[in-house]
């Protein structure tokens, strides 16, 4: 069974561990080489620091499918943002990515925020249309998109 759940240190453990998807990301990455540096995608950052909120997707309690990593804005405390978000290859194109956003939109909504964010680059096809296909408002900003979701309506 799949679940989607806040993430806990056993998670590290995993048959298909965070840590092991956390890799498999900065691999695939290097394909936009040029837009990521290796830093900013620092797993114990993520995992430990308290502006973050990761969540995973998780099949059987027991492998790790994908995540989303929400974040407070450094400056508005109403504003919440999807960090990143990762969907293991074999269970692409099968709605996870946007279940998890929508679990992020209610996690958001829950705890007070007004404002749902993401920044994805314009040349990340598969992001964009995610974006788009959820109707959320959108900027273009040179090589960028800003996608903002209102929450209080
Ligand atoms: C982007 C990503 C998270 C999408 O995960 P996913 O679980 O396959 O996405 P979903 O199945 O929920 O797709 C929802 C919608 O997104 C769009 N989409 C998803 N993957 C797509 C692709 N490869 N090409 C075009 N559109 C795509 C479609 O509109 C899709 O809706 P539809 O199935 O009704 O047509 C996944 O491809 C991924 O992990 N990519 C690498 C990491 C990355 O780039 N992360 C973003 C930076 S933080």
């Amino acid at each position: 069974m799949i679940e989607i759940k806040q993430y806990k240190p056993k998670y590290f453990n995993a048959t298909i561990s965070t840590l092991e998807l956390l890799i498999e990301e900065d691999k695939e990455k290097k394909l936009f080489e040029g837009q990521w540096s290796d830093k900013d995608y620092y797993i114990h950052e993520y995992l430990s620091k308290k502006k973050y909120t990761p969540f995973i997707a998780t099949k059987d309690d027991n492998e790790v499918l994908g995540y989303i990593i929400g974040k407070k804005d450094d400056l508005n405390s109403k504003i919440f943002h999807i960090e990143m978000h990762y969907v293991r290859k074999n269970y692409r194109k099968q709605g996870l990515a946007r279940k998890l956003r929508n679990y992020l939109v209610e996690y958001a909504k829950d705890k007070g925020y007004t404002e749902l964010r993401s920044y994805t680059a314009a040349d990340n096809e598969a992001v964009v249309r995610l974006s788009k296909s959820m109707d959320w408002e959108v900027e273009r900003k040179d090589n960028w998109y800003l996608f903002k979701k209102d929450l209080t309506k």
